[in-house]
């Protein structure tokens, strides 16, 4: 049987059940690495695994809520007592919703900090003792380039994303000089359900805007999350946080 990238690695993918995340699990089996999967929408996340499995990888489930930190702190020690270990966390649940600032209900804010910035910080808070007591280990987070650039009624997103792509960095500083890198990816704009409430007007114009004419696709930013996680192509990377984005942001 040929070689995958992460034969023997345990990884922890989170919003595994839908897009991005999805299509990063299913890379990461085809690569040869042993699954916990982790998302809100337990019935989605049981044909996550399924296509894992038919890859020929060992993919386990775990419904939860990134934003619960006894039930991440729960996930990851799943992931160690049931698979061996933790490898490599990707961290990848969000949601998108959108209002002018102006209009924002603050629950609304709060609701996006709690799920793509506090789940970050709580996923690596639990999984990241694990990897420093190994000397190896690799994080990537699935940023935005709205975290770059700011995307309008999006103050919420864009600042979560923006956190995320902070704590990237920092985090990085600190744990590189033990073996955990930790990186980020910054997708552009993705046919995945996410963008799918979107309305064609919106989505004509933003293609337009684009030098390569046209959204990418999830399976076109799984490879990043798997030369992240790989040696030695991941291996110089610490605190970068890569653009697959069809060339809409060129830091
Ligand atoms: N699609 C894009 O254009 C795009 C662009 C840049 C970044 N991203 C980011 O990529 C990541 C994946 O997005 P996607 O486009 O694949 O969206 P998606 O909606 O297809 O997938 C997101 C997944 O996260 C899960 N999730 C949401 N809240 C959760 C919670 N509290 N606990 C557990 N799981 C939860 C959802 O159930 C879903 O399965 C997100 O972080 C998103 O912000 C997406």
């Amino acid at each position: 049987m040929a070689m995958g990238a992460l034969d023997n690695r345990v990884a922890l993918v989170t919003g595994a059940a839908s897009g991005i995340g999805a299509a990063i699990a299913a890379a990461y089996a085809e690569e040869g690495a042993r699954l916990l999967l982790a998302d809100r929408d337990g019935a989605r996340l049981e044909d996550s695994a399924r296509r894992c499995a038919d890859a020929g990888a060992t993919a386990v489930t775990s419904p939860v809520d990134v934003t619960d930190s006894e039930a991440t702190r729960r996930l990851v020690e799943r992931c160690v007592t049931e698979l061996g270990g933790i490898d490599v966390l990707v961290n990848c649940a969000g949601i998108l919703t959108q209002a002018p600032l102006v209009e924002m209900d603050p629950q609304t804010w709060d609701e996006m900090i709690a799920v793509d910035l506090r789940s970050v910080f709580l996923c690596c808070r639990w999984a990241v003792p694990h990897m420093l007591e190994q000397r190896w280990g690799r994080v990537v987070n699935i940023a935005s380039q709205l975290g770059i650039k700011g995307g309008e009624s999006l103050t919420h997103y864009s600042a979560a994303k923006a956190g995320v792509i902070g704590l990237t960095k920092a985090l990085a500083r600190e744990v590189a000089p033990y073996g955990v890198l930790v990186n980020a990816i910054a997708p552009g704009p993705i046919e995945t359900p996410m963008v799918a409430g979107i309305t064609e007007t919106w989505k004509s114009a933003k293609r337009a805007e684009l030098p390569l004419g046209r959204f990418g696709r999830p399976e076109e930013v799984a490879p990043t999350a798997v030369l992240l996680a790989s040696e030695p192509g991941g291996n110089l990377y610490v605190g970068q946080v890569l653009g697959p984005n069809s060339g809409d942001v060129m830091p």
